[in-house]
């Protein structure tokens, strides 16, 4: 019975493949689905829940939809809150945190309307159970959310605990790694599935791969195996949880893992610091994936293509102050920096022109036209004049978030044939370099 209305947020830009994702866990088909913008709703069972949890690598958490009314004031909210049973959800000895988030709401304190809404949770339990809870803002037992518009008040309980995006299997993390949920999106957007219509491996290959998320959610996405599969969840916590479904759920995740999804790893990663390179190793062998994934350490602007067949590229490369391209263009930059500026001790080099990163991006562009034909290339970046710094031409954008800062994901389609033929004049400003 679907007698739930689960809310699932996700990051700006990603609704779309969330809903496509929902529809591919729950069987509900798209059209029943409700997107809005940071989220999907969808009619489910306490079983979707928890299936959604497991099986979900876009969605931020996994909520379920307990009240929703209108409310003028704080004591709106209180009753919003009141109204709802707790008491069959959790019990008075468990621990809860309350967040509140708002769009044009307008009220002042969003502070003293989550204490409302907390303390009508307690008023509610001590009422019917004799105790009231206490709050752990750390690590809560039991996290609610509310969510308020100018007028309306929505009341969730949290099934997933520690947001979706810690998967289990990072502890190495690089300067900037992606969120696993946004790697995962960019996964999405490029259509890469793995295999091509006639079952044939489709590489992927990441050469600024960092800690390795992009690859290690292709490679899980490759071997059928679920997100979720490491973690804890806070449905675990709730008093609707049955061990036995979950148990169930686990045991069918588990058998439709492929051990291998072709006779040799597809997924390739390198990065110019052997550090990232080992972080991404170790991540990849938590993740169950280490022997889908060939990784190398290596400058992007040297290193050759890793198969023989074209495929896709996928990256974040590096962008702005904190991580600044290092390598062959680094290099170049900081001898440059250096004559300026007397010697430097620092790895890599950022001016506040941002020339290295320019630099980096042409010679990059240089080198993937000459190496590359019949690949395509989707970079995400919040640098919206990439594509005329690189002087391609994009054949899709995509706009995705990386937390606040707004992105897109460059698609670009190397051209098959001989780099000379295809170059630009040299002061060109952009380049076509249309389908392949
Ligand atoms: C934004 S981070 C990528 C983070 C990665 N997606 C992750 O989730 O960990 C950019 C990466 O590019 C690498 N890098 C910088 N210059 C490079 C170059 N010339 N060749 C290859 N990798 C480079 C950095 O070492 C860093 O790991």
């Amino acid at each position: 019975m679907n007698a739930l209305t689960l809310f699932l947020p996700c990051a700006a830009g990603v609704e779309g493949f969330l809903a496509t994702e929902v529809e591919r866990i729950t069987g509900v088909p798209e059209a029943d689905l409700r997107t809005s913008r940071g989220g999907v709703e969808v009619a489910g069972s306490w079983r979707d829940a928890m299936k959604l949890n497991l099986h979900s690598r876009l969605a931020q958490r996994v909520l379920v939809r307990l009240a929703q009314q209108p409310y003028r004031d704080e004591d709106g909210i209180y009753a919003a809150a009141h109204d709802v049973a707790w008491e069959i959800w959790f019990t008075p000895r468990q621990t809860i945190k309350v967040e509140i988030t708002a769009q044009h709401s307008p009220l002042k304190s969003l502070n003293f309307a989550a204490l409302r809404v907390k303390d009508a949770i307690c008023d509610r339990l001590r009422d019917k159970r004799g105790e009231r809870p206490s709050v752990d803002t750390a690590r809560p037992d039991v996290r609610v959310f509310a969510h308020l518009t100018v007028d309306q008040c929505t009341v969730y309980i949290d099934t997933s605990g520690e947001p979706l995006f810690k998967r289990g299997w990072r502890e190495d993390k690089g300067d900037a790694p992606l969120k696993e949920t946004l790697a995962a999106a960019m996964v999405a957007a490029t259509g890469w599935t793995g295999m091509d219509d006639q079952g044939q491996p489709v590489p992927l290959y990441d050469p600024c791969c960092g800690s390795g998320t992009v690859l290690i959610e292709a490679a899980q996405m490759a071997l059928n195996i679920a997100p979720g599969a490491q973690r804890r969840f806070g449905f675990e916590k709730l008093m609707p949880y049955q061990a036995h479904v979950w148990q169930v759920l686990k045991q069918e995740a588990h058998a439709a893992e492929r051990k291998t999804a072709a006779s040799k790893p597809f997924i390739f990663g390198s990065d110019v610091a052997f550090r990232m390179v080992d972080f991404a190793r170790r991540n990849a062998e938590r993740a169950g994936v280490s022997h889908a994934i060939e990784l190398r350490g290596g400058d992007a602007l040297q290193r050759m293509p890793p198969s023989t067949a074209p495929g896709v590229m996928l990256l974040n490369p590096p962008y702005g102050e904190r991580i600044a391209a290092a390598g062959v263009a680094g290099q170049r930059a900081d001898s440059r920096a250096d004559t300026r500026s007397g010697p430097r001790g620092r790895e890599t080099a950022q001016h506040s022109d941002g020339s290295e990163n320019n630099d980096f991006f042409a010679q990059l562009a240089s080198h993937w036209k000459k190496h590359y034909p019949g690949w395509s290339a989707w970079l995400l970046t919040p640098d919206l004049k990439l594509p005329s710094k690189m002087r391609f031409k994009e054949s899709r954008r995509v706009p995705l978030w990386n937390g606040p800062i707004e992105c897109r994901l460059f698609r670009f389609d190397l051209m098959a044939g001989s780099a000379r033929r295809n170059a630009p004049p040299h002061n060109t400003a952009t380049e076509p370099s249309g389908p392949t």
